[in-house]
């Protein structure tokens, strides 16, 4: 019988519940134990998807013998601590993006998974999203030529996007997926940054950002990225691409989600992309990211397809793009 990868899923925020639904359900995969500060949430997580053990202690979790991995879920301030104790125990480590909200913890983290020789990624989940994936394969190809432009675009609307200002701006928490994307598709690095916002409603972040890349090789890049669409808006996520070549272009629509429902409460179009539910399981990106990552932690393989400096690298270029945003200045990397 195959031997089943022990898992333990620390954060248990509406994010980290997705990563528990998604490990009960994988076949290669023993929901060994979750973790909150929060005993009752952690209490009913735990039975709601049959985990062994629940914990209020990350310490405790992944100290746990019959835990190998662990997804870590928590906040960008609450990233590094565990993910350290975690190396330090020996445990294989999937954590959501970004990887940190400073270089420093970046390093520290990357340095104790080394040390360690555990398995580490960050969960870029575009790199598991079906088209962004194809776009790759279709610009590695040479099919559009050089790109010299990408405009990026991801929006989501305010009052959904509200609590998550408390962490940080739309430039290091959702502009992240599309510069690290335009990175992994360019293969060069960015020269210079011109970031803007605007903080409409006083919130703790602003929720208006708009950045402009230049790259070293001469290509231009924008990332729009608003957290302020109307509560009404249709869309889950209004996200596209274009990425124009010296030999043709590749557009990429993930806001026409190709399902629109029209009922008493208006009309929204479903996510068919992220975290679908289909037959009563989730599917979609964040599946195929965490089966990947479960995937090389039972062969033993390093995981390849988003490495820890590809998302340190994207994580130096958003800090940037918000230093240049508050001093007003272009920064040059
Ligand atoms: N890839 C994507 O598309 C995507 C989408 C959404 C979010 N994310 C990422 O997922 C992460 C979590 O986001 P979220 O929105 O789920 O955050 P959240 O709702 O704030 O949840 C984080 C949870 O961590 C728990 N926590 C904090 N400190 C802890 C500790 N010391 N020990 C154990 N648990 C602790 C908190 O619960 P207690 O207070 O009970 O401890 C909280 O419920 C972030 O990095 C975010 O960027 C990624």
């Amino acid at each position: 019988m195959m031997k089943k990868v022990g898992f333990a899923v620390i954060g248990l925020g509406w994010f980290g519940e997705k990563h528990v639904h998604v490990l009960s359900e994988l076949p290669g995969v023993e929901l060994v134990a979750v973790c909150s500060r929060t005993e009752a949430r952690a209490k009913e997580v735990a039975s709601k998807y049959g985990a062994k053990k629940w914990y209020t202690n990350w310490e405790k979790t992944v100290r746990d013998p019959e835990v190998e991995a662990v997804s870590v879920v928590t906040h960008v301030p609450e990233h590094r601590d565990p993910v350290i104790l975690a190396a330090e125990a020996g445990k294989h480590i999937l954590l959501e993006k970004p990887i940190a909200g400073s270089l420093k913890e970046a390093d520290e983290m990357i340095a104790a998974t080394e040390k360690n020789k555990v398995h580490f990624m960050v969960g870029h989940i575009l790199r598991f999203e079906s088209r962004y994936a194809q776009a790759k394969q279709i610009i590695e190809r040479g099919d559009i030529g050089k790109i010299v432009s990408i405009y990026a675009r991801r929006n989501i609307p305010g009052g959904f996007a509200a609590p998550h200002l408390r962490y940080g701006s739309p430039i290091l928490l959702d502009a992240i997926h599309d510069t690290d994307i335009i990175l992994w598709y360019l293969k060069d690095n960015v020269k210079s940054v011109y970031a803007t916002w605007l903080n409409v409603r006083g919130s703790p972040n602003p929720e208006i950002t708009w950045t402009i890349y230049n790259f070293s090789k001469g290509t231009k890049g924008v990332c729009e990225s608003l957290w302020f669409l109307p509560d009404n808006t249709a869309f889950a996520i209004d996200a596209k691409m274009e990425v124009l070549g010296t030999e043709g272009a590749v557009y990429i629509d993930c806001g026409d989600s190709g399902l629109e429902v029209n009922d008493k409460k208006g009309v929204k179009r479903h996510d068919t992309m992220h975290w679908p539910m289909i037959h009563g399981e989730i599917a979609g990106a964040l599946k195929d990211e965490i089966s990947y990552f479960v995937k090389c932690v039972m062969n033993d393989r390093k995981p390849s397809i988003v490495t820890p400096m590809e998302a340190r690298h994207a994580l130096e270029v958003v800090l940037a793009a918000e230093e240049s945003a508050k001093t007003g200045k272009i920064i040059t990397l």
